[in-house]
């Protein structure tokens, strides 16, 4: 069974103003899509075609000879939990157990905002920034292209996603821009929640 491009949880201009509906166009059915197909390319009559994604993920993480087969599966992976950190009307402040989590590890919301903005805007190039759980705190990570927490014993919680095809038509270089506005106006606390309820 091939890999398959997932659809968007909302519709494509669900998230205006803040990501346009020509950026969600190009990033989920150009973007995401390429990563589908050439995982399915790569894998295709290997023992890999029946494994799952996150399996390949792990397997292939450490392993120089199939960078590509990483680099695809693991974009796949990101992108489908990125799309399901965001949601119209979200951002701003989380509640519950993620903003008990959240204070416990950072100190304040503001302080988690600040660092979470850091670790986005200094993501030299292509990237991704996360927020992350295990070991009994949570903490901020940032990844160079493809790499993400799966690959690294880290269960992610969320993430933005800092490759210039993410923002460029709405925000052109303006990266801070556009964190700042995913932070303020996009994130689906409810995924983080019930990503929060998975680590151990
Ligand atoms: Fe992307």
């Amino acid at each position: 069974m091939a890999f398959e491009l997932p659809p968007l949880p909302y519709p494509k201009n669900a998230l205006e103003p803040h990501t346009s509906a020509k950026t969600l166009e190009f990033h989920h059915d150009k973007h995401h899509a390429a990563y589908v197909t050439n995982l399915n390319n790569l894998v295709k009559d290997s023992p890999m075609a029946s494994q799952s994604l996150e399996e390949i993920i792990k397997a292939t993480a450490k392993d120089d000879s199939k960078v590509g087969i990483f680099n695809n599966a693991a974009q796949v992976w990101n992108h489908t939990f990125f799309w399901n950190c965001m949601k119209p009307n979200g951002g701003g402040q989380p509640s519950g157990d993620v903003a008990a989590a959240i204070t416990k590890s950072f100190g304040s919301y503001d302080k988690f905002k600040e660092e979470f903005k850091a670790a986005c805007v200094g993501q030299f190039g292509s990237g991704w920034g996360w927020l992350v759980g295990g070991g009994g705190a949570l903490k901020i990570t940032k990844t160079p292209n493809a790499v993400n927490p799966l690959s690294q014993g880290q269960t992610a919680l969320l993430t933005c996603d800092v490759w210039e095809h993410a923002y460029y038509l709405d925000y052109q270089n303006r990266r801070p821009d556009f964190v700042e506005t995913f932070l303020t106006h996009l994130v689906n606390w409810d995924f983080v929640a019930a990503n929060l309820g998975k680590v151990r």
